[in-house]
């Protein structure tokens, strides 16, 4: 197994923590409900390195370095130690490239992101505004006819991009209650720390959505429509294409990828401004705000909180030479908390100009790819949050989903009025 996983059992990771480690303290429950005090202190003692195994870095200047540097891979397969999996005969994740887009490093990655972009051009993210509108709408209408108090999650920010993404891939309606309930299964595979029931439990996720994508696949290719997996079937550029399993693979993580943490900018976002409710006001009566809010928001309370890089070679980052196999985690949340790039970093402020620069969509070969359509949903979530309950509020305490990489709301009480 992957290093990340193996080094953090959790045995090892209360010794550690008692140790004052760095990483193992971050593991501990107490850090999922606020990192970013532990984060302040990482990035304060530079470029460090856990008794666990990987190296952890806060800092902005130091992310951007790794997140940039092609010598750095995203590929598991690099870490020391690592062992490819063995899957029993009969499993559809057998049948998957060793990879996906995520993991994947060049020429692989290049080859099936230039043929994917080409279904997922900005202009085809922008034909889905009023589509998205549509639907944001529809929920907002059957959550106030439930009545003035809803859960915001399961209302309206898990339904609106689960709704978007299997649209868009041609998802029959009817299936997407089971996407949500596997697609929150499969995150978990991203947790370094899980135990192995859950490991188990999400593995068994993903073999039902691999099945269920494959199939889905094969009657695309035999009865095409207007849904993006038909585009990407079709998609050909220089007699090159995507083969069956490369279609499920990417298949898989744009459907993951595509709710597991849009979900979170809307359940983030809305939390962080109801928690300061002058911005919340002031996205009310100056809407034309909310596109630059979105940057902050983002900022603030990133989705996705770390991402992992493997030296390919030794390197030196910062004057300090990471050695051939060991993994960095960069720590994405951290880094948009940099006091270096980001004025009174812990507050929130829907006009900050720099916001931008935050890293939550990554940087370098492996920027999100689904960055405009999330910041087209997340745009439009909180314009029709604000302009239909101005008078929003918290109506009881959120609680969040207990992950490390993923960080978001599994329930935002709130009581609507206009
Ligand atoms: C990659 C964040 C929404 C599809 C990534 C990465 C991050 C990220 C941090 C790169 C990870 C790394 O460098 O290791 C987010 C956030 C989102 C979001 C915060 C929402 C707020 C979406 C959506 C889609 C999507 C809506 C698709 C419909 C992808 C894909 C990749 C990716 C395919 C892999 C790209 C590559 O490796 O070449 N995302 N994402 N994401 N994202 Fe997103």
């Amino acid at each position: 197994e992957p290093l990340m996983r193996r080094v953090v059992e959790p045995s090892i990771v209360r010794y550690f923590a008692w140790r004052g480690d760095p990483v193992a303290r971050w593991m501990r429950p107490q850090s999922k409900g606020d990192p970013y005090p532990l984060y302040e202190d990482i990035r304060r003692r530079g470029l460090v390195r856990s008794s666990l195994g990987p190296w952890v870095t806060a800092s902005h200047a130091t992310a951007e370095t790794v997140l940039r540097d092609r010598r750095f891979s995203s590929s598991p397969v690099h870490q020391r130690g690592y062992q490819p999996p063995s899957f029993p005969l009969g499993d559809p994740r057998a049948e998957l490239p060793a990879g996906d887009l995520l993991t994947l490093d060049p020429p692989d990655h290049t080859r099936i992101r230039r043929l994917v972009s080409g279904a997922f051009t900005p202009r085809a993210i922008a034909g889905l505004e009023p589509w998205i509108r549509e639907r944001a709408v529809r929920l907002l209408d059957q959550a106030d006819a439930r009545g003035p108090e809803f859960n915001l999650i399961d209302a309206f920010a898990f339904p609106l991009p689960i709704a978007v993404i299997c649209h868009l891939l041609g998802v029959p309606a009817e299936d997407q209650d089971k996407f949500r309930a596997w697609g929150h299964d499969v995150v978990t595979t991203l947790e370094p720390q899980t135990s192995r029931a859950a490991r188990h439990h999400s593995q068994a996720s993903e073999i039902a959505l691999a099945g269920y994508l494959r199939d889905l696949v094969a009657k695309r290719r035999s009865d095409p429509d207007d849904s993006l997996l038909s585009a990407l079937i079709a998609v050909e550029e220089e007699g090159d294409s995507l083969t069956s399993a490369e279609l499920v693979s990417t298949a898989l993580l744009l459907l993951v990828a595509g709710f597991e943490t849009t979900v979170n900018l809307i359940g983030n976002g809305t939390v962080a401004l109801l928690g300061e409710r002058a911005q919340w006001d002031r996205l009310c009566k100056e809407p034309e705000l909310i596109s630059g809010a979105i940057e902050e928001l983002l900022r603030y309370d990133s989705p996705v909180q770390m991402t992992s890089r493997t030296a390919t070679e030794d390197l030196e980052v910062d004057g300090t030479v990471i050695r051939k196999g060991i993994p960095v985690i960069v720590s994405i949340g951290g880094a948009n908390r940099d006091p270096a790039i980001f004025a009174e970093p812990g507050r929130l402020m829907v006009d900050r100009p720099e916001a931008a620069r935050h890293l939550s969509f990554s940087l370098g070969i492996h920027h999100c790819l689904g960055a405009a359509l999330a910041r087209l949903e997340g745009r439009i979530a909180i314009e029709e949050l604000t302009s239909r309950f101005p008078g929003l509020a918290m109506a009881g305490t959120p609680v969040r989903r207990p992950l490390l990489v993923l960080r978001g709301f599994e329930t935002v009480p709130v009581r609507a009025a206009a």
